[in-house]
């Protein structure tokens, strides 16, 4: 990257909310109040339509602006933050990074500033590098929204969300759920987001299993219970979350147990899942590989919510965006 974050970040979850407080950017949900999570997961109820019937639509963005700038793959956010766009009613310019200006060398306050001047209201950022969305933030102009759709293996905040909501829409409550998530811990954005959620709504047995070389700094996930053994972890669980492990992220693959062992020791399956409850629900943030941290079977069977998280990643997505329309009529 050139000329990429190098000031020292102010508090991101400061950053985000304005002097009224109204949500300006959603950087983390790391400090987010659990009034904001319910009233961010009760917003997206409303955009949810049966399947079979025509989505939810507003004009709350007519008008408005978003462009989508994922300088990293993505299927699921990005065309769910697209849809959700343009189902507020709003401009929806997705950017091609591979025959982007930032590919002959231009830095990304460039872009920004360049798609600012094309009156771009409202920027959902994908990036490999730590640190991009809060350093956007702190320099597009006041009018301007950034929205994090995968920074680094740091924080995957819409993802947090529309897990938190598929939990709730099966289980109710939070205060009395187990929740064991599963897999490379360490490089994984959705298992910081999500655990700041579930953190935030109550969840007090939060299990986060790995192989040892993929578990997380032992204090980087508040409230949370490290497991090495899967039997032990997944030991009546209410809720199941396999993570892929994120090769993309991890420098030296020395150590890092091979397909078949891994399977072996932490793939969920029909069979270790016989440990949970016999409700548990099964997700998985996608991508994901099958045969290697999830079953087939079991991905499409009926404990698996994985194409509900999908779903209801669009209405997250509206809901955030809505909040941000709201915000901004708020200026005027
Ligand atoms: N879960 C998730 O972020 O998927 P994509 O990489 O396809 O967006």
């Amino acid at each position: 990257m050139n000329a990429e974050p190098k000031e020292v970040l102010r508090d991101e979850a400061a950053l985000q909310i304005d002097n009224n407080g109204n949500l300006c950017h959603l950087l983390t949900l790391k400090g987010v109040s659990h009034d904001l999570l319910v009233d961010i997961l009760d917003d997206a109820e409303k955009f949810l339509t049966r399947p079979g019937d025509l989505p939810a639509r507003t004009r709350s963005l007519q008008g408005r602006t978003v462009a989508n700038l994922f300088f990293e793959p993505s299927t699921r956010t990005r065309a769910s933050f697209d849809l959700a766009g343009k189902r507020l009613g709003a401009d929806v310019l997705n950017l091609d990074v591979n025959t982007s200006s930032r590919k002959k060398g231009e830095s990304i306050l460039d872009t920004i500033y360049t798609l600012e001047a094309m009156q771009v209201d409202v920027m959902v950022v994908r990036d490999a590098s730590a640190g991009v969305p809060a350093y956007i933030a702190r320099h597009v102009k006041p009018h301007v929204s950034i929205l994090n759709a995968g920074e680094s293996d740091v924080s995957h905040p819409t993802q947090g969300l529309l897990d938190v909501l598929t939990i709730r829409q099966h289980k109710k409550r939070f205060d009395d759920l187990v929740v064991a998530i599963v897999g490379d811990i360490r490089h994984s954005r959705v298992a910081m987001s999500t655990s700041q959620a579930l953190t935030t709504l109550g969840v007090s047995d939060l299990r986060l299993i790995s192989p040892p070389v993929l578990a997380p700094d032992p204090d980087s996930v508040p409230g949370a219970t490290l497991v090495d053994n899967l039997e032990e972890g997944l030991e009546d669980a209410d809720v199941v979350m396999a993570l892929r492990i994120q090769r993309e992220r991890i420098g030296n693959l020395d150590g890092i147990p091979g397909i078949d062992e891994y399977y072996a020791n932490y793939g969920i399956s029909n069979e270790s899942i016989k440990r949970a409850r016999p409700d548990a629900i099964v997700m998985h943030p996608g991508p994901m590989n099958r045969g290697i941290e999830i079953e087939g079977a079991l991905a499409d069977g009926p404990r698996s919510v994985i194409t509900e998280q999908v779903r209801n990643g669009v209405a997250i997505r509206m809901a955030v965006l809505d909040r941000i329309s709201r915000t901004m009529a708020a200026r005027q």
